[in-house]
């Protein structure tokens, strides 16, 4: 039996008992809801991967109530490390950092190095003051879903699987937090997050990002075979480059004849597209917004049925950066419109 109950302090009390018996609450945070368990108690953390169906070789982010917790999970804090902590924690950044040995195998994926973060949100810190405990949490969505954004998307997921939902409305950033690795220099995103790779550079210098592996295919749509995660059910093709609205708008008038066609749109066009046939799902106007609403707006297009998800790029600058991440490995396939 899974409960879904509103983050009051009892209930916030209330999970916090439930996460030190070595149960699993799915809270929200500033990014997307997570899933926590006790990432001290490997029985505990066996129970997440359980829960969401994911692999094992895929490791955890330890959460903490503040910065003065990070050695009870770090062997060692380079200075760097430190001057990002003070400058974007808490908040939306997740640092990898070397592991004590208190950290079981399991959170790690058997890795020498942790990512730890603190949340910049009022009722995940309340819960992790509550336990006490550095707390594993990945997103609450079954393993290949997109990220839950509010409650409901993750009782729609995890529902029957796990202990309790404390649910705090809507997540504000939307997509996940930075994953930076600093023991390289200069220090390399891993995943690109909220974030931005500007702020990053503004206090440590020059930041490198892991490349994307999945490439755009020119041309008309051809069936991908390409690794996807994140994903909406329906198949999702990714418009980029500089007429990535034409290619859009030309792929919506020829399948949009014969199949139930969905897009994820900015404010400014949503209208024509919606003229031209499509259920539109409006991501707001700026890039704080898009990010904001992208997997919401995924989950919510599968809901109404539609065979085919499209959507186009929004550049690499600030958020832009992570929303391209997420659309990028969502997608079914990537066309290039150059
Ligand atoms: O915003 C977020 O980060 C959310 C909320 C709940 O905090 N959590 C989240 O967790 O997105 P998850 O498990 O979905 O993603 C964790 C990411 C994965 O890409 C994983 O590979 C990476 O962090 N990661 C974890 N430990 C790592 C390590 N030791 N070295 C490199 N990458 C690591
Ligand atoms: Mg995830």
């Amino acid at each position: 039996m899974t409960e879904l109950l509103a983050a009051t302090p009892e209930n916030i009390a209330r999970a916090a008992e439930v996460l030190k018996h070595g149960g699993l609450v799915a809270f929200p945070t500033e990014t997307v809801y997570g899933l926590g368990a006790n990432a001290l108690d490997a029985k505990a953390v066996t129970g997440i991967f359980t829960a969401k169906e994911r692999p094992s070789a895929d490791p955890l982010i330890v959460h903490l109530a503040r910065v003065e917790q990070v050695p009870l999970v770090a062997r060692s804090v380079p200075e760097t490390a430190y001057r990002l902590m003070q400058a974007f924690w808490p908040g939306p950044l997740t640092l990898i950092l070397p592991k004590q040995p208190a950290v079981p195998d399991l959170v790690t994926s058997s890795l020498e190095t942790v990512a730890v973060r603190v949340p910049n949100h009022p009722i995940a810190l309340a819960l992790l003051h509550e336990t006490g405990l550095p707390i594993a949490a990945p997103s609450a969505n079954r393993f290949g879903h997109t990220s839950p954004t509010t409650a409901l998307h993750v009782w729609h997921d995890l529902r029957g699987r796990i202990d309790l939902i404390l649910d705090g409305g809507s997540a504000t950033i939307g997509v996940e937090s930075t994953v930076l690795d600093i023991s390289t220099t200069p220090a390399r995103i891993l995943r690109p997050g909220g974030v931005t790779r500007e702020m990053l550079e503004a206090v440590i210098g020059p930041v490198t990002v892991l490349g994307q592996k999945r490439k755009a295919e020119p041309g008309l749509p051809s069936p991908g075979l390409l690794e996807k995660h994140y994903a909406p059910r329906a198949e999702m093709i990714l418009f980029v480059g500089e007429h990535a609205r034409d290619a859009l708008r030309a792929c919506l008038a020829e399948q949009g004849r014969v199949r139930k066609v969905g897009v994820l749109a900015a404010d400014e066009e949503a209208g024509a597209l919606e003229q031209a046939g499509a259920v539109v799902y409006r991501l707001g106007s700026d890039l704080n917004s898009i990010a904001r609403h992208i997997y919401a707006g995924m989950r919510w297009l599968d809901g109404q049925g539609v065979d085919l998800i499209l959507c186009r790029d929004y550049g690499e600058s600030g958020l832009g950066l992570a929303v391209r991440d997420r659309l990028m490995r969502a997608a079914s396939r990537i066309q290039s419109a150059e």
